[in-house]
């Protein structure tokens, strides 16, 4: 087993510390800083759902805004990877196959739910339908992508060697350019940071429990 959960603790010998920490970090660090994202825009729905919940006015274009993050980065870049390069060796393994095959059902159910979200959105149908969607893409996408990051990436690291994982690394980079353009990472957090400015909600200190 080599990789970035097991080589932070582990080096093996003849490798520094540092080589290995890059090496690993790349193609795993990638996907999961996405989820960070992913959970950022979660943010955003909620709150959005309880204004609608309350009948407060919300701009339709903070939700697509959201929308056109979570298409552009997390659909067309990261769930795509997710597919391709972590998903696809794992069933040729038959590593945890039956919860894959679900994961992938779940990438279409939220694909679906974008596309209603986006389209109610731009009609200007601030309603309870839309607050439905945005409640089911939060409690849909919470447990996903947690179920990835703790099941799923642990046991595809176990799989790959550590050259096969710094390999992917580049390979994602590559595809990030490709697919997204000079439209980075670093992009689409400040896209979903003016939403959350825009909301009242950006930085930490908006978050700290009151006792
Ligand atoms: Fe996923
Ligand atoms: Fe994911």
């Amino acid at each position: 087993m080599a990789g970035f959960y097991t080589n932070r603790c582990h080096p093996p010998t003849g490798t520094t510390r540092a080589e290995e920490t890059y090496q690993g970090v790349g193609a795993i660090e990638t996907i999961m800083r996405g989820h960070g994202l992913l959970l950022r825009t979660i943010i955003i729905y909620d709150l959005i759902g309880e204004r609608l919940a309350k009948g407060e006015k919300t701009d339709p274009a903070l939700v697509l805004k959201t929308t056109e993050v979570i298409h552009t980065y997390l659909q067309n870049f990261h769930e795509n990877m997710e597919e391709r390069y972590i998903f696809k060796p794992m069933e040729d393994a038959n590593s945890n196959a039956a919860s894959i095959q679900e994961l992938k059902i779940q990438h279409g159910t939220a694909y679906e739910l974008t596309r209603r979200i986006t389209d109610l959105a731009k009609a200007g149908k601030l309603n309870s339908e839309l607050q439905g969607y945005l409640g089911s893409f939060g409690k849909m996408y919470r447990y996903h992508s947690a179920w990835e990051d703790t099941v799923i990436f642990p046991a595809f690291d176990g799989l790959m060697s550590k050259k096969d994982l710094a390999d992917l690394g580049g390979v994602l980079q590559q595809e990030e350019k490709k697919i997204l353009g000079t439209s980075g990472f670093a992009s689409f957090v400040k896209d979903i940071a003016a939403v959350e400015r825009q909301l009242g909600i950006y930085d930490p200190s908006k978050w700290t429990a009151k006792l």
